[in-house]
């Protein structure tokens, strides 16, 4: 059975004193989630400690990074790597958010080699993709976001890419309370599972994990995850608020 994901993004939000605050208010909820259903928080940089900390001994709960560099180590004054992520028990890192491809410059080659060194130091990417309005509007969606897949993920062999986790994040949905319906959403994720077929196979298309990111909320958790190939989403504003993600935690059963 594949995995089922509630996963937060806090992106650059949060001072340590409110970071400490919604860390425990949701430790101290009670979920009881099925053996596939897992909850990942990525955290900025500064509080993944204390973020591994809070929700230890809190089962299916994992702490994310939102980013790692594309080097092991080295003079890059201000960056982190994979490495030291690994070194600090982190379990997962978001890969390629769509505000890094945007603001930061970050090209699929480099998206790749992030993805490669998470993997070899025991990580999960969290893999994201996902096209513009422009594009949408030209009907252009699912080969963007093939090339995005192919380009970012499909150099790896088969066993790398299964512990590799998807998420489809239009952008015209990031933080814009426009949500992609549920057919939408639909549409895509069993795209990208077809495409993933073709390369590696049914089997492993079947296990892989395809989260939806943009303009989740409490109240329309249910319907997106309810989806066929939606297997959870990944939350960006809607988790800062512990009520309001721990409904969307629930909307994962
Ligand atoms: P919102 O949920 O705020 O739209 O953000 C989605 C996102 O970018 C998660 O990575």
């Amino acid at each position: 059975m594949r995995k089922q994901i509630a996963a937060a993004n806090w992106k650059m939000n949060c001072s340590l004193q409110d970071a400490e605050k919604l860390l425990t208010a949701l430790s101290q909820k009670q979920f009881s989630l099925k053996e596939n259903e897992q909850v990942v928080i990525a955290v900025p940089f500064p509080y993944l400690l204390m973020a591994k900390q809070l929700l230890n001994g809190k089962p299916s709960f994992f702490i994310s990074a939102q980013n790692c560099h594309q080097k092991d180590s080295g003079a890059y004054t201000g960056e982190v790597s994979a490495a030291m992520l690994a070194s600090c028990g982190i379990t997962h890192v978001i890969i390629g958010h769509s505000e890094r491809r945007q603001y930061f410059n970050e090209t699929s080659d480099i998206l790749a080699q992030k993805t490669d060194l998470a993997l070899q130091h025991g990580l999960t990417p969290i893999f994201c993709c996902g096209e513009d309005l422009a594009v949408r509007e030209h009907n252009e969606q699912n080969h963007f976001v093939e090339s995005q897949i192919r380009d970012g993920l499909f150099h790896l062999n088969t066993e790398a890419f299964s512990r590799v986790l998807i998420a489809y994040e239009p952008i015209w949905a990031i933080g814009t309370g426009k949500t992609a319906t549920a057919a939408q959403a639909q549409e895509m994720h069993a795209h990208i599972r077809k495409i993933v077929g073709d390369k590696y196979g049914n089997e492993v298309a079947d296990h892989t994990t395809i989260l939806y990111g943009g303009s989740v909320k409490g109240d329309n958790a249910n319907e997106l995850f309810s989806q066929p190939d939606v297997d959870g989403g990944l939350v960006g504003g809607a988790s800062l608020k512990a009520d309001e993600f721990e409904k969307i935690i629930h909307s994962l059963s």
